[in-house]
């Protein structure tokens, strides 16, 4: 069991947790006063950690509220539980193991133990053991079963196997070897591998199935399509060997599945899903981008875990940015936090992001089993910059719900793009600039009325502003950049979770679905009698049957 510090007493009776209610009860000024009578708000509320240039200065806030959330951290003991996770103790207390994806990352010389022993050197053996793999596809020299060069590599996987090295491997693609062509199938729908594989040689292609458990319906369902689909063409048991290879805890199931063990990763019960992108899980990633850019990637992550780990309150990136969501989800009522990447390339960040906090976050009873009386996770949403000010940026603007939001740009473009495409970077920057002076500054009925505008239409066109946004800015999207960004969110999520002293390393949320799931099957494919389906179900599935029989 973990040593962190224990305080029973319930978050919202704390007084630190009043002092905030009081706080945010006393009408502040609109962003606009704060401005006008603290410019230097502008200098002063920025923190810097490794290449990310971290502004929050367009937040409801002034150094009260920021005192005030530091103290709600120090009382609820974030950093004793931090701590606690880097010692490796087992915060994940419902599933009773530690919680160490920072360990898959740490220097080769670093002790971290778990039950007495350093998990740090069968990490790096892991890696290198990637890496000399990575290497032999990428040079040919890994071929498949009749002696073709491996061209494409599939990853079946799902959840936490699935989103981290898919977004990945997009943010990262002007690093990739462009003669690979590397595809993600998640969904159990047959659709998702039939397009995947639809246009791809069986002879020339590598399926890489990750699976912590290697239990999930999903992937094992397509797993073992994937494994006909390779069989039916070489017609031959033995090409299991050359094509596929796998990424998990539960080296019984890969046997039994019918992979070497010789050509299975390994990672820890101690890795989360949802935390294992870094650790055997991004194979594929790393046959993409190359071992080097990997190590690079991971010396991203290395950096803000120490900055978490080390930094000041004041300037501590995660533990800001975890405050600043207790202050709108807790004492302003937002429901939902976008966040708006200006790159192309992060085109699936959120949605990795929404597995990240929503899957860690989205608890309603506290540690020790008790219900929570407070909000806890928020909707995480959004997609990239600019597409999305001509979808739904209105309702940010001028909508009623109050969303905080996180902007995050580039200076420069990555890659190798052609002259006229990297001069519409500053275009791209130009709108990510805009949008965020327009959401705290708005546009008042006086300004609309200056510009001549008839006064029916001046409540239509004003902008109330004060809407709150976070501004992260780096030079550019390189895999170091991109480890710093992911373990910057990873530990929000932890401070937020530590805070509402919920468990955010477990999921048994997703459980009875699949349980469902299991038992509704054969209602559709037999239509058998399942016992136990409600009224409106039984109906449905009725109607499904009678829909595809027709
Ligand atoms: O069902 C949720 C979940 O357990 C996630 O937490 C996990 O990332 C995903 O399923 C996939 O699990 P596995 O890697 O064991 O196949």
């Amino acid at each position: 069991m973990s040593d962190a510090p224990s305080d029973t007493t319930e978050l919202n009776r704390r007084p630190e947790w009043t002092a905030l209610a009081d706080h945010r009860a006393k009408q502040q000024p609109h962003l606009r006063e704060l401005f006008a009578t603290d410019p230097g708000r502008a200098e002063r509320y920025v923190v810097e950690v490794g290449d990310l240039h971290i502004d929050y200065s367009k937040h409801l806030i002034i150094d009260e509220t920021l005192a005030l959330l530091r103290e709600l951290a120090e009382a609820t003991g974030v950093f004793a539980l931090r701590d606690a996770m880097f010692r490796g103790e087992r915060i994940n207390v419902t599933e009773n193991r530690a919680v160490l994806h920072t360990a898959l990352r740490a220097p080769r010389d670093a002790v971290v133990e778990v039950d007495g022993e350093n998990v740090v050197p069968g990490v790096h053996a892991v890696l290198e053991k990637m890496a000399a793999f990575a290497e032999r596809v990428r040079s040919g020299e890994w071929t498949g079963h009749t002696g073709r060069r491996i061209r494409n590599v599939v990853n079946v996987g799902i959840g936490g196997s699935d989103l981290g090295p898919a977004m990945a491997y997009e943010a990262l693609r002007a690093f990739t070897d462009r003669d690979l062509t590397v595809r993600f199938v998640s969904n159990v729908d047959g659709a998702d591998l039939h397009e995947a594989t639809r246009d791809l040689d069986p002879a020339e292609t590598l399926f890489v199935i990750a699976s912590k458990t290697f239990t999930t319906i999903e992937t094992i369902t397509n797993a073992t399509s994937a494994r006909s689909w390779v069989l039916d063409a070489l017609g031959d048991q033995a090409a299991v060997a050359r094509h596929f290879v796998a990424l998990s805890t539960n080296a019984e199931k890969v046997a039994e599945f019918g992979i070497d063990v010789a050509n299975m990763f390994e990672f820890w019960d101690w890795v989360g899903g949802r935390y294992s992108f870094d650790s055997a899980i991004g194979l594929s990633l790393m046959i993409a981008i190359g071992p080097e850019r990997f190590r690079q990637m991971l010396e991203g992550f290395r950096l803000v875990d120490e900055h978490f780990r080390s930094a000041p309150a004041e300037a501590n990136a995660p533990l800001l940015m975890g405050l600043l969501g207790i202050w709108y989800g807790n004492f302003h009522d937002a429901q939902s936090h976008a966040v708006l990447p200006y790159a192309h390339y992060l085109s699936r960040f959120t949605a990795y992001l929404q597995q990240l906090d929503m899957e860690s976050n989205g608890k309603s009873v506290q540690r020790d089993g008790e219900p929570v009386h407070w909000q806890t996770g928020p909707v995480v949403w959004g997609t990239p910059g600019t597409n999305g000010q001509h979808a739904y940026y209105q309702l940010i603007h001028q909508g009623t719900k109050l969303i905080p939001a996180d902007f995050i740009g580039f200076a420069r473009p990555v890659g190798e793009l052609r002259g006229e495409l990297r001069d519409q970077h500053d275009l791209l920057m130009a709108n990510f600039f805009a949008q965020t002076q327009a959401l705290a500054f708005g546009k008042t009925a006086e300004e609309v009325r200056a510009e001549g505008v008839a006064e029916e239409q001046v409540p239509h066109r004003t902008f109330p502003g004060n809407r709150p946004t976070t501004t992260i800015l780096a030079r550019e999207l390189t895999p170091s950049v991109l480890g710093q960004l992911v373990a910057l969110y990873e530990h929000k999520v932890f401070v937020q979770g530590a805070i509402w002293n919920i468990d955010s390393f477990d999921q048994w949320g997703v459980e009875l679905g699949k349980v469902l799931a299991k038992r509704v099957e054969p209602a559709l494919t037999e239509g058998a009698d399942v016992p136990g389906l409600d009224p409106s179900t039984k109906a449905l599935v009725a109607v499904y049957r009678t829909l595809k029989n027709a």
